[in-house]
């Protein structure tokens, strides 16, 4: 047995700590705590681990030896927070008093903190009080929630409300169960470690810094090896018990020091508040700790590099220290907008640990020590402040100013780097002051501490470095030195490497290496320099970047170096400081013309003066320098100069308030450029400034007297310019601006800064302007300043550091609060300078929420809709890819744009040409290159349709996979191979590899999978119709993907076939009518017969082709009851991706695919929805047990559209059971059933998506399926029920006798089996229609309206459809769904014209140039004319016999219409051509000649130019005969493709039907009814 350490509280050694101490446990508790009954609790995730079973095996082994008398029982309860409820609690007490537990009983809680805390308050309360014992589990359990003694549940209204302090007898931190522990709940138990160390124990805080990297290593692993690491997790988890145990025992019930524990809760818990479940408690804290540490920093009470040095840890830790963390916003996903600074406010508020509405924070001092010993009240002004990322400035006049004030910037950049190297290259020690923390510094620091170059400690709570130099001795080592994207690091370094000396294992490499981006920034110039002196370097992977390999030993031969300085002073600066180390003396000479930032060169040889080397410039020859050989002396010590440019702030704002500031560390004496500002620009301005060597104040003018500077060359300042440019805006003398040059540079720095001045000078009422390089300002009188508006969002930052501040005092000198953006973009330079503003110039800041912005659509759906962004389509030959890229262009309103064309029209010749002459290798890379071209150049509004060979060359593959991985659609369009090859072979002119068409595809088909995004197949199509019906589902597929069309969810009743078919083409015929009554349809690909893509492919398309309905994609696994191998995890991944490239509506996910599954596809589903379902077929779980409302949360918080739930039933009872749940799941639409005959019920009440078969499905295609119904039964066992109330319809006008109405509806109800009834009522008086129909009868359901009574019944409905509205008749009457005392009115007459249209194969015209002709004057010409335009007709023609009535129309529709009256046979002449034509004269009569004159021009125009690219069509508005003279006519004379009358009577039925009854009617059984009469 391992040794154990214990720790005491309240009095008692009671916690006793170790690794593999399950002996040790089982020992104490039998001997010490005698009982008749043993209970050991857990949870299932526990209860399965090795440690556990460990546990109790010793412990009933034990317990027989020594206390044969006593019981040892155990239970186990479903892990999760959900589970630390008021149910769950119960039901343990009810097991225990189910076994007879006394109050003897001792309880062993062996879990997390959620066992521990609901196990620890049902021994306080059971039988009043009984003895437990904690083994906690998680390391959060371990270092927390164990000790102290606090109990609790959870509630609906919050999180631990109810529970008690009750102490339990002992408590075994085991760390050895860690080992099961998965990683993110590792990760999140060192919050709270990291956070007791950051309160009360530096030392420990230090040990925990330096255990980060082993620790993360260890755990994240593949196969974490905690062994590894068992010491250090004992100590981590002993150290944090020890400091918890001490709080606790001097504070038991949290009335004074024990609060100091919440340092980071009080944010963290109202963040956690709202991101739960999502996010863990931990990760909250982690933010909240940062959001803390600022506070204190705010206040003035933290400095800086506590907070850097606590957020640095965290995240070595890999925890978030801010909720916009990349992987933290991947788990919280779309809650990330809940975070509201209202709703925080409001959770803290009511945070328990809060007293009334006054917040309480504890404020950290210093890392290891709190500010005063308790929690501190903070406003919310400061509180808000922090928790936002926007700024309000208050007025500086309106406060009360310091006359006088010192500030010390953070240390220069440049310095701290130097300072740095030379530190550890010298002898002695050193402690250097005012460090710049940053990326260089730290890999610096990393680095020569690798190589053992230096001893690197800190002292003053990190305030200082102390650097012990090794006087230039490096040792190499096997590590390899890692930079991440530290430029300046990578190169001072790379000179270093050459001093190294082989180690004792002559080990003799050091090897320096970085992030992606680092491997591409160039290092070739100082390379060279150090090769042609002798230094062995060599370049790992890309020529001329890192990763380096050097050769220790190898040395710098010194002499003379030659190095081009044109490039980078870095690489001058990095040779000059290693250059004393030498074998010879160096002469370095820069060559190459005048060498770039020669001040930076001058700064590193005054630092190396500093350090005791002196270098001479040659007194001959130019930018040439002789450095002496020696060592570098280390000063006692070095206090970095603080950075110039951020020294242009405080000294500016001095310059605007009329008061001093004083920098004491920057002065004549320093060689950053920046530090001219005062002398150059101020004092020229009306500053009094005095400078000594190394001190600068500037004192301002009174407010309003600063003068402007006619001319200034900021080029050796240049990032100054912006603090100049807005001293400069109020700088006024009626007749000068301010012009400032020499900052070119200034445009590509993290924003075209002089634009960005310009622009928001503007929002000040600053008139600026760009010059070709520098920008001129107008400045204006103080009082004429204008405030930029807070509505309109005041100023943007541009996430630009020097934005941010320049504004910041501007905004000050306005008369109201000024907004700024992204304030925290600061923090790349000074972090701090909002609390600077704050604590040492008494600004008044205040924190500021941007309104959520709700049309802000990447909000509400996860995807963008693609927009204007170009499509790529890719594809075999002859799969399509021109006729559907040119459909999609034509829809989209996109150009259309051939590869192949492109590339001939660049090469000059054909490609046959080009291959015979220069082969394929050269085409294929020729082709890629164009491919990367013309996708930057044309990416936006094209369809590009490539050649069938572009997947063969790596170079194009990748282009297109760059092309998915930035957003973009790449189509893959996928046509059936047969197919292809019978059209090629018939196409002679291709070259003759037909065939070996079938190899080709085989090389090629996982490269277009690969490539590609989205996938269409084409089915095959016998005739023109089926050619029509594939563009439309063509159509309607690139809607779904470009999320021009998002599927409705609907929480009304409705169902879902499940098709559970081997092969869709057998039953192909069938699929209409299998779908009769669903609204949406689920293809179960687990029950397909072949699980390959092209298969599924195919099988979409043909269910596609048959039924215009949502496809649900449902992969159901044996284990859920479903045919799909549960281990092929693989092919279940590539099938639910090609779900998603097939753009199916709906996909199914089980909630038992692995986690990293679901992610992956919730990542990738675009606009597809996502069903989340859990089975159970044990029936052992009841709908009263929480677990399935611990799957329903879990689904939703994954992200659920719908979740479905699939129980068993044994009884009848557990239906009822199942009602009840489902009234109070209402969080996301739920699909709820039990499965097997007694679980029939559930499926008549279940309302979205009811699962229904079909006669024609095989019933015994899947297990599982027992209990299924059809819409049929359901609907007549709902209505047997009285789910349905009876309803009637009528039909009401004069005539009505002949009306088909009552045919088709009742033909529907029949079929769907709904208990509906639809008569006929004659009558011309619309009063009395109304008053015996609706009034009088409480069935009434719905009128179908015709003549005479279309117009009179508008007076009798209160709410109007704008349909009605324009076309001015209603010809249906429902009641209103908002009110069921009132009536709506709607007009369905123009929609059976638009359906009609396109069932015949009409494509969407919305975007081409298609015009319509409406022939004739009355009731149906108006909603002819509502309909074409609809569709996106661009003019829309009328004839008639008489002109008076079509002008009445004309008026009375909107201008945008553009309806054009012809009243000549001239004017026709005239017209444009029209594709469209709804004819709405009387059949039954000749037509009138001069009509059908003008109509036949028509005709014929429209025949011969076919615009829109489809067969032009005309529909018959009337019903008899079947086939009119104009039909006739249209047809045969001209080839149109003709629509009779009675289509348009059906689809107006079909539509009127949905309005009536909610239900979609089945198309082809009230089509025959109407039709067969
Ligand atoms: N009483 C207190 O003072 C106090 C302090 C802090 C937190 N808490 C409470 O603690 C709870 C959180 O505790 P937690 O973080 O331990 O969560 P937890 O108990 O939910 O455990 C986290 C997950 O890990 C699983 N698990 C636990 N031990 C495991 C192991 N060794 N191997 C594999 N899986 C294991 C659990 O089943 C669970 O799924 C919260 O309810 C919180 O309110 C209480
Ligand atoms: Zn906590």
């Amino acid at each position: 047995m391992s040794t154990i350490e214990k720790v005491s509280i309240l009095g008692a050694e009671t916690i006793h700590v170790g690794y593999g101490i399950q002996d040790h446990i089982v020992e104490v508790v039998i001997n010490t705590k005698a009982s008749s009954t043993y209970v050991i609790i857990t949870d299932t995730n526990m209860g399965r681990t090795e440690p556990f079973s460990k546990l109790t095996q010793l412990f009933a082994s034990k317990l027989k030896e020594l206390r044969p008398e006593s019981r040892l029982l155990q239970y186990q309860v479903s892990p999760g927070e959900n589970n630390k409820s008021r149910e769950t609690k119960a039901a343990v007490e009810d097991y225990l008093l189910q076994q007879g537990c006394t109050r003897d009983t001792v309880i062993l809680a062996v879990g997390g903190g959620v066992i521990g805390d609901m196990i620890g308050f049902v021994a306080a309360t059971f039988m009043r009080g009984v003895r437990y014992v904690q083994v906690p589990t998680t390391l959060l359990s371990m270092v927390d929630s164990s000790v102290g003694g606090k109990t609790a549940i959870d509630t609906p209204l919050g999180k631990n409300f109810v529970g008690a302090f009750y102490q339990p007898e002992y408590v075994f931190a085991d760390v050895s169960f860690l080992k099961t522990l998965p990683t993110r709940q590792f990760i999140n138990g060192m919050a709270e470690v990291v956070k007791t160390a950051a309160i009360w124990n530096e030392e420990e805080f230090t040990r925990l810094e330096n255990f980060s990297k082993k620790f993360l290593e260890v755990v994240t692993a593949k196969v974490p090896d905690i062994e590894s690491i068992k010491h250090e997790l004992v100590k981590t988890v002993l150290e944090s018990i020890r400091v918890k145990a001490e709080v606790v025992s001097s504070d038991e019930k949290e009335t004074g020091l024990r609060n100091l524990l919440n340092f980071g809760h009080t944010i963290g818990h109202a963040i956690e508040a709202v991101l739960t479940p999502e996010a863990l408690h931990g990760e909250c804290v982690s933010v909240g700790m940062i959001k803390e540490a600022e506070l204190a920093r705010y206040l003035g009470i933290l400095s800086q590099v506590a907070v850097a040095r606590l957020s640095k840890c965290l995240v070595a830790y890999g925890l978030p220290v801010t909720i916009d963390d990349k992987e933290f916003l991947k788990k919280v996903g779309n809650k990330r907008h809940y975070v509201q600074l209202d709703t925080l406010l409001k959770k803290m508020a009511i945070d328990k640990k809060n007293d009334g509405s006054k917040i309480r924070c504890v404020l950290l001092e210093s890392i290891g020590r709190c500010y005063q010993l308790k929690a501190h009240q903070i406003s919310k002004q400061d509180l808000g402040f922090v928790l936002t990322d926007e700024v309000l400035v208050h007025p500086f006049k309106d406060q009360s100013l310091k006359s006088s004030t010192v500030i010390i910037p953070p240390g220069s950049k440049s310095i701290s780097n130097r300072a740095l190297i030379l530190a550890s290259l010298g002898k002695g020690t050193v402690r250097i002051k005012n460090l710049l923390h940053s990326d260089d510094t730290k890999h610096m620091l990393d680095a020569v501490t690798a190589l053992g170059g230096a001893k690197i400690t800190t002292e003053d709570n990190g305030e200082t470095i102390v650097v012990e130099g090794n006087g230039g001795n490096f040792i190499a080592t096997n590590e390899q030195l890692y930079l991440g994207n530290a430029g300046t690091a990578s190169r001072f370094l790379t000179s270093v490497a050459t001093l190294v000396k082989p180690n004792k294992n002559s080990l003799d490499d050091v090897i320096l290496t970085g992030n992606a981006r680092m491997q591409q920034r160039p290092i070739g110039p100082l390379v060279d320099a150090l090769r042609a002196n002798g230094s062995q370097v060599q370049y790992l992977n890309n020529e001329g970047s890192l990763p380096l390999v050097i050769k220790a030993g190898s040395g710098l031969k010194g002499g003379r170096i030659e190095l081009a300085a044109t490039i980078s002073s870095q690489y001058v600066s990095s040779i000059l400081m290693c250059a004393p180390y030498a074998e010879e003396e160096v002469t370095l000479k820069l060559v190459g013309g005048k060498p770039i930032s020669v001040l930076y060169i001058d700064m590193t040889i005054a630092m190396m003066k500093s350090f005791g080397i002196e270098v001479k410039q040659s007194l001959t020859e130019e930018y040439t320098y002789i450095i002496p050989k020696g060592t570098y002396q280390n000063p006692q010590e070095y206090v970095i100069e603080s950075d110039a440019s951020s020294a242009t702030y405080p000294l500016a704002f001095a310059a605007l308030t009329g008061t001093s500031c004083t920098v004491p560390n920057i002065g004549s004496s320093s060689l950053q450029g920046d530090a001219r500002f005062a002398v150059d620009v101020l004092k020229p301005m009306g500053c009094i400034v005095e400078q000594s060597a190394t001190s600068t104040t500037v004192t301002g003018p009174p407010l309003g007297h600063l003068k402007p500077l006619p001319h200034v060359d900021m080029e050796p300042m240049t990032d100054a310019f912006l603090t100049a440019s807005v001293v400069a805006a109020v700088a006024y003398d009626g007749k000068n601006s301010t012009a400032i040059t020499g900052i070119a540079n200034q445009r590509v720095k993290e924003c075209d800064r002089i634009a960005a001045m310009v622009n928001e000078l503007a929002k000040f009422g600053v008139k600026a302007h760009e010059l070709p390089d520098g920008i001129e300002i107008q400045g204006v009188k103080l009082e004429q300043l204008v405030n930029p508006s807070t509505e309109k969002r005041g100023i943007k930052s541009y996430d630009d550091h020097r934005v941010a501040m320049s504004f910041s005092l501007l905004a000050g000198l306005c008369n109201q609060p000024v907004l700024i953006q992204e304030r925290s973009c600061t923090g790349k330079t000074w972090p701090g300078w909002w609390d600077t503003l704050h604590s040492q110039f008494n600004i008044q800041l205040d924190g500021y929420e941007l309104p959520f912005d709700a049309d802000d659509s990447s909000l509400l759906i996860d995807k963008h809709a693609n927009g204007d962004k170009s499509i790529i389509v890719i594809g075999m030959r002859a799969a399509g890819k021109s006729t559907l890229s040119k459909w999609m262009a034509t829809f989209l309103g996109f150009k259309f744009l051939d590869l192949d064309d492109v590339f001939e029209q660049r090469v000059g010749t054909d490609i046959r040409t080009f291959i015979k002459q220069y082969g394929w290798e050269e085409f294929r890379s020729k082709e890629a290159a164009i491919a990367k071209e013309i996708f930057t150049e044309k990416s936006r509004g094209y369809v590009i349709s490539t050649g069938g060979g572009i997947v063969e060359g790596e170079d194009a593959r990748n282009t297109l996979k760059d092309y998915t991985k930035q957003g973009g659609i790449v189509l893959h369009l996928h046509r059936d191979l047969d197919e292809t090859v019978v059209f090629l072979s018939a196409d002679t002119t291709r070259p003759a590899y037909v065939n070996e068409i079938k190899d080709v595809w085989i090389r090629r088909e996982n490269w277009y999978h690969e490539c590609s995004n989205y996938h269409f197949y084409s089915s095959h199509c016998d005739n023109e119709l089926e050619f029509k019906h594939l563009r439309n589902s063509f159509i309607s597929y690139i809607k779904t993907i470009t999320g021009l069309q998002v599927s409705e969810l609907s929480r009304k009743r409705s169902a879902a076939v499940s098709l559970t078919f081997k092969d869709l083409n057998d039953v192909a015929e069938h699929l209409e009518e299998i779908a009769v009554g669903s609204e949406a349809i689920e293809l179960r690909v687990d029950s397909l017969n072949k699980y390959s893509k092209t298969f599924v492919a195919d099988q979409t398309a043909t269910l596609r082709k048959y039924v215009n309905l949502p496809i649900i994609y449902t992969i159901r696994t044996e284990s859920q009851g479903g045919l799909f191998p549960d281990h092929e995890v693989e092919q279940l991944e590539e099938l639910l991706l090609l779900g998603i490239k097939l753009g199916v509506e709906y996909l199914d996910l089980q909630s038992n695919y692995p986690n990293s599954l679901i992610e992956k596809i919730l990542e990738r589903k675009a606009f597809t929805r996502i069903i989340i379902s859990h089975y159970d077929n044990t029936g052992v779980l009841k709908w009263t047990n929480v677990e399935w409302k611990n799957k329903y949360n879990q689904a939703v918080s994954y992200g659920a559209d719908i979740v479905k739930l699939v129980g068993t039933a044994t009884s009848f009872q557990d239906n009822l059971d199942l009602e009840v749940f489902r009234s109070a799941a209402n969080l996301k639409p739920l699909i709820a059933i039990n499965r097997g005959e007694q679980g029939k019920l559930s499926r008549v009440l279940n309302t979205v998506f009811t699962p229904v078969t079909h006669d024609l499905i095989p019933k015994q295609s899947t297990n599982g399926s027992s209990g299924l119904l059809s819409i049929n039964q359901i609907n007549k066992a709902y209505a047997e029920i009285g789910g349905f109330t009876q309803k009637k319809f009528w039909i009401v006008g004069k005539p009505v006798d002949h009306s088909r109405s009552p045919n088709l509806h009742n033909a529907g109800y029949k079929k769907l089996n709904i208990p509906y009834t639809f008569d006929r009522f004659e009558t011309d008086d619309a009063s009395l229609a109304v008053k015996k129909l609706i009034h009088e009868d409480k069935n009434f359901g719905g009128l179908a309206v015709t003549m005479p009574l279309k117009l009179d019944i508008i007076k009798h409905v209160d709410e109007l459809s704008e349909a009605a509205q324009l076309i001015g008749a209603v010809n249906t009457v429902i009641r209103s769904s908002n009110d069921p005392n009132k009536l709506y009115g709607d007009n369905t007459d123009w929609v059976g014209i638009t359906t009609s249209f396109a069932r015949h194969g009409v494509p969407n015209i919305e975007n081409s140039n298609v015009n319509g002709l409406v022939v004739g004057g009355g009731g149906t010409s108006r909603a002819a004319v509502y309909a074409l335009h609809d569709m996106g007709c661009k003019i829309i023609y009328m004839i008639n016999r008489t002109s008076s009535k079509i002008r009445e129309i004309k008026e009375s529709f909107p201008a945008d219409y553009n309806i054009q009256i012809l009243e000549t046979i001239e004017q026709v002449e005239a017209a444009a051509s029209v594709s469209l034509v709804v004819s709405c004269v009387p059949a039954d009569k000749p037509v009138d000649e001069t009509l059908l004159n003008k109509l036949e021009r028509f005709l014929y125009h429209g025949s011969t130019t076919k615009n829109g690219g489809f067969t032009p069509t005309l529909i018959e508005a009337a019903y008899k005969p079947r086939l009119t003279p104009v039909m006739r006519i249209a047809h045969e004379k001209y080839q149109w493709s003709v629509i009779p009358g009675v289509e348009m009577l059906v689809n107006q039925g079909e539509r009127q039907f949905q309005l009536h009854t909610g239900f979609t009617p089945p198309y082809r059984v009230i089509h025959d009814a109407v039709v067969a009469e």
